[in-house]
């Protein structure tokens, strides 16, 4: 029996090092179908339980008996862990690390994408898109462009940086600290990773703390100013409040930045490897929106979600402790067969369920803006650029939770 407990944890040791490799990001899903033939609910070699079917996933995020490795949950793994990294102590103090009440209090606070604001900002989406395919249909004359550096790493940052109503010439600094800084987010970062989160997550509060306080100095229309207003109302201390708007403001530009740029190269990319839903596509172009929650569903920015269990309870068949991590493996989730039929096969016509933008209380709070940005995107594209074609396939960061493609070029044929 110890035997085939050793065997099959050095199974899992194995696929999750072959998974943080650069050939194991091209292609996760047959690792993740191996994960899913061991069981729904797997020990995880480092500590925890590793959740492969959709159900469990689901069930897990919307239930009350699993919260957030909170700042309580990360003090208790004790210093010496990644846990008690400066990084990561920050980004206990942000939402999606927070649990109720306080989380209640904090979200309710962010009102972040009403109607109202989202119909803002569809002319400067659509405005910065059209600028960025310029730019790419200038390149495409000299045979081939780098669609993910000239169009999908810049969209979300110039987008995010108009609604904040950043200064321009911040974008480049910005957007290269939200790389650093998702190393302390990830699964398993090594020392040096941490070292660059923690570098990363340095400079971004004297970034966002120097703007709050100008901010307070002249307020203006954008949403720093808002949670200003919000918050004195909330904390009677200033500093406190100035606090709160820093680490709402710090948290939108890293959830919204890598991940709505690796949504809109990700969804070109699935089009372009199935050109009949390319050209179905170009056709009807009203099958944009059903295309971004495909490419959400089929291969998701966000491959793992973690919980941890408030109390012991039996998940799957299986023990769990109060305390103990789930690691929920979402990307797995999506492509299991007992959700979706013929999970392997992308298709327009799906309609599928998805946990890209996570469930429940947490639910992502940026979705609207990040499916504005991706259905702008793919709208104008396709009708612009209907002859757009792979040049090679592309190369990811090795990476396990947060996908990050290195390059996507394309050519015209
Ligand atoms: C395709 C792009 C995006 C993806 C895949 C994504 C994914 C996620 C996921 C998985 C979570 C939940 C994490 C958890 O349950 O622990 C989350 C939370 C969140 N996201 Fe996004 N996100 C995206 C874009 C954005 C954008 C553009 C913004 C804001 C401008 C944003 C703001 C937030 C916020 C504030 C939360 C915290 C919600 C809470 O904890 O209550 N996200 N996102």
């Amino acid at each position: 029996m110890e035997t085939a407990i050793t065997a099959s944890r050095r199974l899992t040791v194995s696929l999750f090092s072959r998974l943080r490799t650069e050939q194991g990001q091209a292609n996760p899903f047959p690792l993740y179908a191996e994960l899913r033939s061991k069981g729904e609910v797997i020990a995880a070699p480092w500590g925890g339980h590793i959740v492969t079917s959709y159900e469990l996933c689901d069930q897990i995020l919307r239930s009350r008996n699993w919260l957030e490795p909170d700042a309580d949950w990360r003090e208790r793994q004790g210093t010496g862990t990644r846990w008690g990294a400066p990084s990561s102590r920050e980004m206990s103090k942000t939402l999606p690390a927070l649990n109720p009440p306080e989380h209640t209090r904090v979200r309710r606070s962010a009102g972040m994408f009403d109607r109202g604001t989202l119909k803002q900002l569809r002319a400067p989406v659509s405005h910065i898109t059209r600028r960025l395919l310029d730019s790419l249909a200038e390149r495409l004359q000299d045979g081939e462009a780098d669609f993910h550096a000239l169009v999908s790493e810049e969209l979300p940052v110039a987008t995010i940086g108009h609604w904040l109503k950043l200064p321009t010439a911040d974008f480049p600094r910005l957007r290269a600290l939200t790389h650093d800084q998702v190393f302390t987010q990830e699964l398993l970062p090594s020392a040096s990773q941490l070292a660059l989160s923690d570098a990363a997550t340095a400079e971004l509060r004297v970034y966002f703390t120097d703007l709050v306080h100008e901010r307070r100095r002249q307020p203006g229309d954008d949403p720093v100013s808002r949670w200003i207003t919000v918050w004195d109302t909330l904390e009677s201390d200033r500093d406190r409040a100035d606090e709160a708007v820093y680490l709402l403001a710090l948290f939108v530009l890293l959830a919204g930045l890598e991940t709505t740029s690796t949504l809109l190269s990700t969804a070109t990319l699935l089009l372009l490897e199935h050109p009949r839903q390319w050209d179905r596509l170009a056709v009807q172009p009203d099958l944009v929106p059903a295309a971004v929650e495909e490419a959400l569903r089929y291969d998701p920015p966000t491959h793992v979600i973690s919980r941890v269990a408030a109390k012991d309870c039996v998940l799957g068949g299986v023990e769990v402790r109060e305390d103990e991590m789930a690691h929920l493996m979402v990307a797995a989730a999506h492509r299991d067969p007992a959700k979706h039929e013929d999970p392997e096969l992308f298709n327009l016509h799906r309609k599928p369920a998805h946990l890209a933008f996570s469930g429940g209380i947490h639910y992502c709070l940026g979705a609207p803006l990040a499916r504005l940005e991706a259905q702008t995107l793919l709208h104008q594209l396709v009708t612009r650029f209907p002859r757009l074609a792979l040049a090679r396939r592309p190369s990811w960061a090795p990476r396990v939770a947060f996908r990050r493609l290195l390059n996507l070029d394309v050519t015209l044929i």
